[in-house]
């Protein structure tokens, strides 16, 4: 079974309940400013699509954070509300609870188009992949869409089990479908040659995928403090940068593959004695016992740009250092310039990565930026999603 997209349905006059990811960042301080709406304003073109087709009632559902399963403020969906309500020029009515009991008559009123039900982490059904809470959230609509890539690898309520209730009802959005059709010229059908960039903090939380791709691509770079276990079990010496015995364990692993022989690591480092310290420059591989490495340095930035060059697919998943911190931001930023200047298709995901790109002001000039952070890793190394495969098979 192929998976339906928003097309593919007559929407008129119809109650339409639509998943999406606006697990957004709010600022530490007020907990009420978003500080990167991407997630968002990626969401709308399918929102207005929905509008445009003269939905009745359009229900939106989403989570923020990780608030445990209990109400907490702090996780409100309120700030969101506020900034669909200013993007469509419409009234969004933010519910108390997922769960009101209002809704029904809500449902009901037709000057409310548009319905923002309030977090649905707030109750632990939906990470439960409960039965009952999903058919609450199935009744507020006559069609199910889902646009949240970002939470498709989730197992969840509204990602889920809901599908059980929309059978041959059940959409893809429009960010869904340009986040698998990115994803899927990366996965099955790459143009070579096919380099691929990792970086980020641990092997271990990045092993799946760097096997992964070490079958197809034609090289990988690594940045970041992944990049140290890898040099340390080529018998480099690390100094006081991160690197845990279970890493250099696994990057041994990696590089007797077959495919390690692609691996390509930094040949120079922006070193520190401390974290976030003062930044210079450390022209060799080896790190001395008092430093740290925080960043590639130059002439691994020149080598990794030159590999890149001739590159047709490239996919970058993880900064190449500590880019939050402006003195160690170089090999990122340098990384998303030359990204952005090739004749290829390129693909960011991951979180870290993603917002780098975003800060950069570059985002613009890459094939496709996911929205996913685990879900795009989780795409790569299986090929599908959870929310996804429930979306074509139905459950
Ligand atoms: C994310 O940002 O990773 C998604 O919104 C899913 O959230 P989660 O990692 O808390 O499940
Ligand atoms: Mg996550």
């Amino acid at each position: 079974m192929a998976i339906k997209y928003l097309e593919q349905a007559d929407f008129t006059g119809k109650k339409v309940v639509a998943r999406f990811d606006f697990n957004v960042p709010l600022d530490k301080k007020d907990n009420k400013t978003i500080t990167d709406t991407t997630r968002i304003d990626m969401a709308l073109p399918t929102i207005k699509y929905l509008l445009e087709k003269k939905v009745s009632k359009l229900v939106l559902m989403s989570h923020l954070g990780r608030p445990d399963g209990k109400p907490n403020p702090k996780y409100s969906l309120e700030p969101v509300a506020k900034y669909l309500a200013e993007k469509l020029e419409l009234d969004v009515v933010l519910t108390e609870s997922c769960l009101d009991r209002s809704m029904k008559t809500l449902l009901n009123l037709p000057e409310t188009k548009i319905v923002l039900l309030e977090n649905l982490r707030f109750h632990p059904e939906e990470e439960n992949n409960d039965h009952d809470f999903a058919k609450v959230l199935a009744s507020y609509g006559d069609f199910y869409v889902n646009d949240a890539f970002g939470t498709a690898h989730r197992k969840h309520a509204s990602t889920y089990e809901i599908n059980s209730f929309f059978k041959n009802k059940a959409y893809a959005g429009l960010l869904l479908k340009s986040e698998i059709e990115a994803l899927d010229k990366v996965v099955n059908h790459p143009q070579t040659p096919f380099v691929g960039i990792v970086g980020g903090a641990k092997v271990s939380d990045k092993i799946k995928i760097i096997e992964q791709l070490l079958v197809n691509v034609n090289e990988l770079l690594i940045g970041g403090a992944m990049a140290y276990p890898f040099l340390k079990a080529k018998g480099f010496t690390v100094g006081k940068s991160l690197c845990t015995q279970e890493d250099v364990d696994l990057a041994k692993h990696i590089l007797n593959l077959p495919t390690g022989k692609k691996i390509v690591l930094p040949v120079d480092h922006l070193v520190s004695s401390e974290f976030n310290g003062p930044a210079s420059i450390l022209d060799t591989v080896n790190i001395p016992d008092n430093k740290m490495a925080l960043d590639i340095g130059e002439k691994t930035l020149a080598l990794y740009s030159q590999k890149l060059r001739t590159a047709k697919t490239v996919l970058w998943n993880g900064p190449m250092g500590l880019f939050e911190n402006k003195d160690y931001a170089r090999g990122t930023f340098g990384i998303a310039e030359t990204l952005a200047t090739l004749d290829a298709f390129t693909v960011v995901g991951g979180g870290d990565s993603v917002s780098a790109v975003n800060q950069s002001g570059l985002a613009s000039k890459m094939s496709h930026v996911s929205t996913g952070g685990g879900a795009s890793l989780e795409y790569i190394e299986n090929g599908t999603l959870p929310g996804i495969q429930a979306l074509k098979f139905g459950i």
